[in-house]
């Protein structure tokens, strides 16, 4: 039988492939969480695929520390060229994060036609566009579960399961570090130098701590949801990001005085055909589902228009869970290789050439109800001077407690608004922060009542 050259190369990718190499660059936390999974539950991901996984390479700059995992002899390696140079690897793992060498890495791998798999949230939110086009070009998959949510199959769940929706809104506590340190500090009063030196000693935090805190790694992570979302190519540097260094014990205890819980939320929502794209701390009703996830677990509520409200949860950060996400791609992959379907479901969802620019909102339009702390002197007319000013900028208040002792001869006062134009009310705050009654840097923080209602 006569066979054209098309029909071939389909029957060779039709067939079962019996055993796929992988080369893992980077082996860190989750590079051993990986190598860990791949080893432990090699036979029920056999079972699955139908196929093996070999570790054929792992590649580190330190190949001596003892990471408590055993690799087979000859497959350490200090140069991650023996994995990129490798005909007989088909699929990287890339671990190493940060945007430098790692982005050399992957478009390297996609280059030679190879397969990728990361958790590389920082360079796909900022060089996902020069990516995703490079796999899409050399027709190979790129599989990044792992870079939102940790084990939480999130990307899966907006690219396959809700695929079918118009995304409305996303709540996400997508930055295990920031959740573990507040829920230590609402639930068990510790301090925050202390409560983030554990979430480093267990693995959750970034390299530099700075993007848990700042709010920066959870604007990483709702980028790539924005993309996902709305299949497009957000700049980071449209997402508002402000980060939890500024919350105190007394913002965390008024805020359970007034019903609610402070979470450093990503969201995003679809409002009237443009997008809103905010990082920053939030106080959420004590009894949404959202307020009730502790510790360095992650939650992302979001709304379609036809599934209506879905809670995904579970472990955003640590060795395992990531590993699991990641060792999940690498198993998406082989199946796509085994049945001939590579590229079956595009990064974003849709054709590379369908991806749209979307317009955004600005985050001065926002009108939310508003949390506000002053720390004022304490005499006859200083509430009066407050709300006068808060009035002019039509911002209407809905309660007031000033009860606590001085500090330094000053007292909390904590005001709640009713819904407030953000534009007015940091003109409010610029103006009554230059008045002498006020002693310290007014806070404030957004509320979100109605998660998942439209504002
Ligand atoms: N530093 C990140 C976190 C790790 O704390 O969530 C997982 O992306």
């Amino acid at each position: 039988m006569i066979t054209s050259e098309k029909e071939s190369v389909k029957i060779a990718h039709t067939k079962a492939v019996r055993s796929i190499n992988v080369g893992l660059i980077g082996f860190g936390t989750i590079g051993t969480g990986v190598v860990k999974v791949l080893k432990e539950n090699a036979s029920v991901i056999c079972d699955k695929l139908g196929c093996e996984l070999v570790l054929k390479r792992v590649a580190d700059r330190d190949i001596n520390r003892d990471r408590g995992v055993k690799v087979d002899d000859g497959v350490l390696t200090t140069d991650a060229k023996d994995i990129l140079n490798d005909p007989d690897i088909s699929i990287v793992i890339e671990l190493v994060g940060g945007t430098g060498i790692a982005r050399e890495f992957i478009m390297e791998a996609l280059e030679k036609g190879k397969h990728v798999v990361t958790a590389n949230k920082a360079l796909l939110s900022t060089h996902g566009k020069d990516i995703f086009k490079k796999a899409a070009e050399k027709g190979v998959d790129i599989g990044f579960e792992a870079s939102v949510g940790g084990g939480i199959p999130v990307i899966k769940a907006l690219r396959e399961g809700l695929a079918a929706n118009k995304i409305e809104s996303i709540y996400g506590i997508i930055n295990g570090t920031a959740n573990y340190i507040l829920s230590k500090m609402t639930n068990e009063g510790g301090k925050f130098e202390d409560v983030l030196r554990r979430a480093q000693e267990k693995g959750y935090a970034e390299a530099d701590p700075t993007y848990d805190i700042e709010g920066i790694d959870t604007a990483h992570k709702l980028a790539i949801l924005i993309n996902l979302a709305y299949g497009t190519y957000i700049d980071i540097k449209d997402i508002y990001t402000e980060g939890i260094a500024s919350i105190s014990q007394l913002d965390i205890k008024y805020a359970k005085e007034f019903g609610y819980r402070i979470k450093l939320l990503a969201i995003t929502k679809s409002v009237d055909g443009r997008i809103e794209a905010r990082v920053h701390p939030t106080m959420i009703p004590a009894h949404h589902p959202l307020a009730t996830i502790d510790g360095a677990f992650n939650g992302i509520y979001l709304k379609g228009n036809a599934v209506g409200s879905v809670l995904l949860y579970g472990m955003g950060a640590g060795m395992m869970p990531t590993a699991s996400a990641v060792v999940a791609d690498i198993m998406d992959i082989a199946r796509n290789m085994n049945t001939g379907a590579l590229r079956r479901v595009p990064p974003l969802s849709c054709p590379e050439d369908a991806v749209r620019a979307v317009e955004l909102r600005d985050p001065e339009s926002l009108e939310i109800p508003y949390y506000i702390r002053f720390l004022a002197m304490d005499k006859p007319g200083v509430l009066s001077k407050i709300s006068g000013v808060l009035g002019k900028h039509n911002i209407s208040i809905s309660s007031v407690i000033q009860r606590d002792r001085k500090i330094g001869g000053a007292v909390p006062l904590v005001v709640l608004t009713h819904n407030a134009l953000e534009k007015e009310l940091r003109a409010a705050i610029a103006e009554i922060s230059t008045m002498d009654i006020i002693h310290d840097k007014i806070v404030y923080i957004r509320i979100e009542e109605n998660l998942g209602a439209a504002n």
